[in-house]
């Protein structure tokens, strides 16, 4: 496996995944390449924002599998095909299951638009907002069996201001978001994250 060699798996825009391309190409993440981008939902900008790029775009079917094994196995075989040593969630929208997690355990990231762990799952601003914090923020993490449980590589705090919707809330997060997850891949392909039990130590 080399580590600079990059999957990202996506469900839908691909803000995440534009944000760490972008950071590839202007050097800040330097010699790492996004081999493939994998979506489980047909059509999406994602999708179109590899192409762009001449990067390798993949639609795999969940619902042309049996069961949750036999949709990861094809993303694996995907995965292998390019000798991917980093596995990036970019608003990947399905819990991962053992048989994708098992051979890229400490190698898989995911991005989570809430301070963990506090509000994991799914619409993580939306569950902070409802909830009246005046603070929320993002996460970058391992991923882990859990959901959303995995070591916490970078975090960020957003505040919340009175006028604000779910929605104004969700973009102060996302540009946060587009800032501290290219920092963690930048840390991991140059081999300054280490995962000590629940901590990731950070030599940079
Ligand atoms: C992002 O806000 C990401 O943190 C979130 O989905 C959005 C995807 O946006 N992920 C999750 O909620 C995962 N549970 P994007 O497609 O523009 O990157």
């Amino acid at each position: 496996m080399n580590i600079t060699n990059i999957a990202v798996l996506v469900s839908g825009r691909g803000s995440n995944l534009q944000s760490i391309i972008d950071n590839i190409e202007n050097g800040t993440i330097p010699h790492a390449y996004v081999k493939v981008v994998i979506s489980d939902v047909d059509g999406t900008y994602a999708l179109e924002r590899a192409q762009h790029h001449g990067i390798k775009a993949v639609f795999v079917d969940p619902n042309k599998y049996e069961n949750k094994p036999g949709f990861e196995n094809e993303i694996l075989r995907i995965i292998a095909q390019h000798d991917v040593g980093l596995v990036l969630l970019a608003g990947y929208m399905r819990v991962v299951g053992p048989t994708l997690l098992t051979p890229y355990k400490g190698r898989m990231i995911n991005i989570h638009p809430a301070l963990l762990p506090s509000f994991p799952g799914l619409h993580g601003q939306q569950q902070a907002f409802d909830h009246g914090v005046k603070v929320s923020g993002c996460t970058v993490h391992f991923v882990d069996e859990g959901v959303d449980t995995g070591p916490i590589i970078i975090q960020r705090c957003v505040p919340v201001l009175e006028d604000d919707t779910a929605d104004v809330l969700a973009d102060r997060i996302l540009e946060q978001e587009h800032r501290i997850f290219p920092e963690a891949v930048r840390l991991f392909v140059q081999g300054k994250l280490t995962i000590d039990g629940r901590k990731v130590r950070i030599t940079d």
